[in-house]
């Protein structure tokens, strides 16, 4: 028996002389196969690997194996006994916790870790307790509910459930019993039916996939807003330990790809574009391997002017960001004679208002896996919210026939519309062709927050005339927005702004214009509400700045505007029975009065 070792989940596990330098996260994953703890950003911040280590709640990113010789480790794995769940597993799924679940490994040992310290965890404690414990789906008042159950249970205390039928269906699921016919299913409340796999850590994320040979891969961003690469040697990098393939504009196919329009090259064509575009990809036996090799390679830019704004873009004889011009997007709808609308107004106003670029922050980065098959096509494992368009983009990248290519959506870690981008993939896949191997690209923070889209940031300039009853007559509305590099989502993200853009408000004359702008900042797309959340700060901003004029309730003049049942959009859809903003509204009003007034 070696005389290194552990105690994981309370077995005794030998811990060999080439593993000590390992993290202990590493060595969890990718020895012991304990794919529980997550690698969110692999520098002890977002607390995904979090395990317990003699008893206490700790990053398993942050310790290395020769600092552990001797100790305890429990992880997610360790908590079941057999089909019995631990207390707090169970509570995680009879409170509904997990959403995407990549954190709830990670909160289930803080909340475990908690408990064994403090049976009585106050909310202070527990706020306390989950500092720099991360989850971007934001399932932390649930979490919170969980805990109190927990403690109950392990207290020997009695537990009245909020919902008792919803907590029998949990239990019998989290017991492994089959969940019972009850006939009727719309209407009732079930748990999520992979609730067990997420509060285990049996739910396989693509970086819990792991193959015979596989490879590992890092890319190399661009260290410059906007020029061109004179030259990316890659000499010393190709000579570094376990390097076996680097791809870069030298040896890539000229392919571009983008949802709408495909004007994104998978690596940077020699035009760097903004600060943060992958210009290589390194590949080599092991993460560390391929991570230190990226450091090798070394790119001799020209820096030449940039755009940084939409006006900076739009202004008489600015850069061009592609040589098509600096307009990604225009979009308008003009309804009525605004002219006259406006001209018959009592009260007219005015306001600008600014909606900032926003990261997705999810806490899996993106990752792919790919394997090579025997008959020349690919199995791809991969975070993405639409399979097939990714399968066809691997295909059409290779030339092959899309059967070719087996695009395997497995558990997705909460994307919020980030998710959807080609790159992590078709590099990964281009490497598994020319290696013949299973290769793993997992994005580092770092890497994920530089290079990836965000959400818009908006401009929005807004003109509002009504009667002296509060009755809306006109808006003019002119939207102007960053889209960054590439167009990716920014034909369809400000058709909505434009499609919405008068709120949930029935304007007769309207006349609006949105324009995206290309830039030299990292490119905007998709994110959750995808063009409305911009707008919706806006259109209720400018209703609110209009009751201040009329001096008339805030609630009151949206009630009177309110969209309903026949009436149309601004883009001429006539909205049917099931449109119910004015009850919302009613019911938005009793809230406020409750708790404000
Ligand atoms: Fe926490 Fe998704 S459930 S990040």
């Amino acid at each position: 028996m070696s005389e290194n070792f552990v105690i994981i989940n309370g077995q005794r596990k030998a811990v060999r002389d080439q593993e000590l330098g390992f993290s202990l996260l590493t060595w969890l994953r990718e020895t012991a196969g304990l794919t529980g703890a997550k690698c969110g950003c692999g520098a002890g911040q977002c607390g995904s690997c979090n395990v317990l280590i003699n008893g206490k709640v700790r990053r398993s990113c942050l310790f290395s194996m020769e600092k552990l010789i001797g100790a305890e480790i429990l992880t997610v794995e360790g908590l079941a006994r057999g089909n019995r769940l631990h207390p707090v597993q169970e509570s995680f799924i009879v409170c509904g916790v997990a959403q995407c679940g990549f954190c709830t490994p990670s909160q289930i040992i803080a909340a475990v870790g908690l408990l064994q310290e403090n049976p009585s965890p106050t909310r202070a404690d527990i706020d306390k307790a989950f500092k720099g414990v991360y989850c971007r789906c934001g399932s932390y008042p649930r979490v919170i509910k969980a805990i109190g159950r927990a403690a109950a249970i392990l207290r020997g205390e009695d537990w009245q459930e909020e919902d008792p039928e919803f907590a029998r269906r949990a239990r019998d699921l989290a017991g492994g019993r089959p969940l019972e016919e009850e006939g009727q299913v719309l209407g009732r409340s079930y748990p999520m039916p992979d609730a067990v796999d997420k509060v285990t850590g049996r739910a396989k994320f693509v970086d819990d996939y792991a193959f015979e040979g596989m490879l590992f891969g890092k890319i190399v961003l661009a260290p410059i807003p906007c020029g061109y690469l004179e030259e990316l040697d890659i000499s010393q990098a190709e000579n570094a330990p376990g390097v076996r393939y680097i791809l870069s504009y030298k040896n890539a196919r000229e392919f571009r790809y983008g949802p709408i329009t495909r004007d994104t090259p998978v690596l940077c064509d020699r035009h760097i574009r903004y600060h943060g575009q992958p210009i290589a990809a390194v590949f080599a036996e092991t993460q560390e391997e391929a991570d230190g090799a990226a450091l090798l390679i070394r790119a001799s830019c020209k820096e030449t002017p940039g755009v940084f704004t939409p006006e900076e873009a739009l202004a008489e004889g600015a850069p061009l960001v592609h040589p098509t011009g600096n307009i990604t997007s225009r979009t308008a709808i003009e309804k009525g004679d605004i002219d006259q609308a406006f001209k018959e107004a009592a009260v007219i106003v005015e306001a600008e208002y600014y909606s900032q670029r926003i990261e997705h922050a999810y806490i899996e980065p993106e990752t792919a896996v790919a394997v090579p098959r025997a008959d020349g096509g690919l199995d791809v494992y991969h975070m993405t919210q639409a399979p097939f368009s990714a399968r066809d983009s691997i295909a059409r990248y290779f030339d092959l026939p899309p059967e070719k290519v087996n695009s395997i959506q497995v558990t997705l870690g909460g994307s919020f519309g980030g998710k959807g981008d080609d790159m992590t993939r078709l590099l990964c896949c281009a490497a598994a062709m020319a290696t013949g191997r299973p290769v793993k690209l997992r994005l580092s923070r770092r890497d994920s927050l530089l290079y990836h889209y965000k959400r818009h940031p908006y401009t929005m300039n807004y003109k509002v005339g009504a009667t002296k009853e509060g009755k809306l007559l006109a808006m003019d509305i002119r939207l102007l927005s960053d889209g960054g590099a590439y167009s990716f989502h920014s034909h369809r993200v400000m058709g909505h702004s434009v499609c919405y853009t008068t709120g949930p408000y029935y304007v007769p004359n309207l006349r609006t214009e949105g324009v995206v702008a290309f830039t030299n900042n990292a490119p905007a797309g998709a994110m959750r509400g995808y063009g409305v959340v911009q707008t919706s700060l806006a259109s209720e901003g400018i209703m609110d700045e209009l009751a201040r004029a009329l001096d008339m309730d805030p609630i009151e003049l949206r009630r009177i505007n309110a969209l309903g049942p026949g009436l149309p959009m601004p883009a001429g859809q006539i909205l049917g029975p099931g449109h119910h903003f004015r009850e919302a509204l009613d019911i938005a009003e009793q809230k406020i009065r409750e708790r404000l007034l």
